[in-house]
């Protein structure tokens, strides 16, 4: 045997290890090479008949295919083990795992959890309404009389059969209290419809956040105390706040609430335009004329009820400046809450 016949049975003897297809097939050709009585140990007397130039080149490609055709069929009959399932065997525990990315909560869904916290400390429960609704329940119950220009058809989706994507979470108390007798003492986040052009602070689909208190001799100090206390537990101890007078067909009186700037804490920003407060919710006490429609004895009751946009608290704790990203689902941008 010469070096070329050496080296064209390396090759022959990779090849046959390569080829194996199951550990049978590669058990066959370690003992036809490897084992006492195989092929290698026979070349190995070889070496003493080979020419003298080429013995260092003779020995040196023997080694070779010992030390490369063992570690090919040790590293196929792992291989083999590992597809036969074999419970550890040729199982590679250190072979790092697959990163599963960890999602994280949409911000309008941590800040309607962080409200409903809030207002359930002071145990107001959860109450759920449709975004289909009735006029009636969107409307008229509320004491929005035909001839509001939110009853516009420019301004709110109207169904074919005259039902509607309701403009406001409002709906919810009349749904509630003709349920329920009082007291009451509610929140109700969900999902509005208004036909709004997109921009940076407009979206035609949007969140609020409801709230009802019904009781005897509820008053608007209630109100006031209860939106302080949310709005200290929302933005921090030193916010204030303040009532500006408003209109709503379903409260009487009407208020606007602003929060301190939470940029400049009331000083004057740009944020605010100067005027160190920011426009958070309406709010204001329950018509007698809506009570009357749910069939509560408004001589007997008083309320007081409110109304916020999630989205807008949601860009003021975030520092988000266009209201668009938070329907996007890129999620570059939502992984950063
Ligand atoms: N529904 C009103 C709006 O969408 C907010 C509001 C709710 C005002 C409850 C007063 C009482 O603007």
């Amino acid at each position: 045997m010469n070096l070329q016949d050496l080296i064209e049975l390396k090759a022959k003897a990779l090849g046959e290890a390569e080829a194996a297809t199951d550990g049978d097939a590669l058990e066959a050709v370690r003992i036809e090479y490897l084992a006492r009585k195989g092929l290698l140990p026979k070349v190995m007397q070889e070496l003493k008949n080979v020419s003298p130039e080429e013995k260092p080149m003779f020995g040196k490609t023997v080694n070779e295919l010992k030390n490369e055709l063992t570690e090919l069929i040790k590293q196929k009959q792992a291989g083999f083990a590992g597809s036969a399932g074999a419970a550890g065997a040729g199982f590679d525990l250190s072979q790092p795992g697959q990163w599963q990315g960890l999602g994280t909560r949409h911000p309008i869904t941590q800040i309607t959890d962080r409200i409903t916290q809030i207002f359930q400390t002071l145990g107001f429960t959860v109450a759920d309404g449709p975004d289909v609704e009735s006029v009636w329940n969107n409307f008229d119950a509320l004491n929005t009389p035909a001839d509001h220009p939110s009853r516009d058809e420019q301004d709110t989706f109207y169904l074919n059969n005259g039902d509607l994507m309701r403009c406001h979470t409002s709906p919810v108390q009349v749904r509630y209290m003709m349920e329920h007798k009082p007291p009451v003492r509610i929140i109700s986040p969900g999902r509005c419809y208004r036909r709004d052009t997109p921009d940076a602070t407009h979206s035609a689909n949007f969140h609020q956040v409801e709230g009802l208190y019904v009781d005897e001799n509820v008053s608007l100090a209630d109100l006031k105390g209860t939106l302080s206390y949310f709005a200290r537990e929302l933005m921090g101890p030193d916010v204030k706040i303040r009532f500006r007078p408003h209109f709503f067909p379903f409260t009487e009186p009407s208020v606007e609430v602003d929060f301190t700037c939470h940029v400049c804490q009331g000083k004057g920003c740009r944020v605010c335009k100067n005027s160190g407060w920011i426009e958070i919710l309406g709010a204001g006490m329950v018509d007698p004329n809506v009570f009357q429609s749910v069939g509560y004895d408004s001589s007997a009751v008083t309320g007081f009820a409110f109304g916020m946009g999630i989205e807008r608290i949601t860009m003021i704790l975030y520092g988000i400046h266009d209201i668009r990203n938070l329907y996007e689902n890129d999620v570059r941008f939502l992984s950063q809450f």
